[in-house]
């Protein structure tokens, strides 16, 4: 009998054993593939077909500013990042393949471009990143602790480079989108991260400092006092 007992808790133990070894040789082959993707802007694009691809220069950050930003905002475990504005993904998954006890959150009117995101999370195998399809209008901010803006609004103003035409632009919504970004920042509690890429610095309320700048100031980190 006792015989039996050993024996059905030896399978069990083999079982999990089994099981643990194959969860780790999933997850660090995962991380492999991952890390090829992520090798290299170049690279990390090529994710994306190439209409997407094509528009990285100008509309996607850059994995060095990602990687920054992600350790400036995930400063505490577990934090919830949201991306006001996430395009194809760049920034989302960049930030949670390097904060793994973090939480990405992008937001995107673009139902294409949430598509693609996704694909790419897929592909990349992350589980800590997830792409809302709406505008950024519709969340509600307290679900969030820290912000991402690679000056999202941009497109209204007469004379910038489009990502497509599928959407109406106007110098009406550039300021309203400003005004609505500024009320949710200012009702945020003292201690929330910003991180701002090439922002016209709008939408940032006077009692966010800077806490770091660079890139001739087209990079800036902001906490709310
Ligand atoms: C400059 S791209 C940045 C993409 C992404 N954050 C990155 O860094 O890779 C800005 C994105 O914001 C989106 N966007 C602009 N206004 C928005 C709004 N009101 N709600 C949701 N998304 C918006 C655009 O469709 C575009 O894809």
């Amino acid at each position: 009998m006792i015989d039996k007992v050993y024996r059905r808790e030896g399978i069990f133990k083999i079982i999990l054993q089994t099981e643990n070894t194959w969860n780790l040789m999933t997850f660090i082959k995962q991380r492999t593939q991952a890390w090829r993707w992520l090798a290299t802007d170049q690279q990390f694009n090529q994710l994306y077909p190439s209409s997407i691809e094509r528009l990285a220069k100008r509309h996607w950050t850059p994995l060095s500013i990602a990687q920054k930003a992600a350790d400036f905002l995930a400063a505490e475990k577990e934090a919830r990042v949201l991306d006001i504005g996430s395009g194809a993904g760049k920034f989302c998954l960049a930030a949670a393949y390097h904060k793994t006890d973090a939480f990405f959150y992008g937001v995107e009117q673009r139902k294409s471009l949430v598509d693609h995101a996704e694909t790419a999370r897929a592909m990349l195998g992350l589980e800590n990143v997830s792409f809302i399809h709406g505008n950024f209008t519709q969340l509600d901010f307290r679900d969030y602790d820290h912000f991402y803006f690679y000056n999202s609004f941009y497109e209204n103003l007469a004379g910038t480079d489009k990502i497509d035409d599928s959407i109406d632009y106007s110098g009406e919504l550039y300021n309203y989108y400003n005004r609505y970004l500024y009320k949710q920042l200012d009702q945020k509690p003292a201690g929330t991260r910003l991180v701002t890429y090439h922002s016209l610095e709008d939408e940032v309320p006077a009692n966010y400092h800077v806490v770091q700048a660079e890139m001739d100031n087209l990079l800036k980190f902001w906490i709310k006092i």
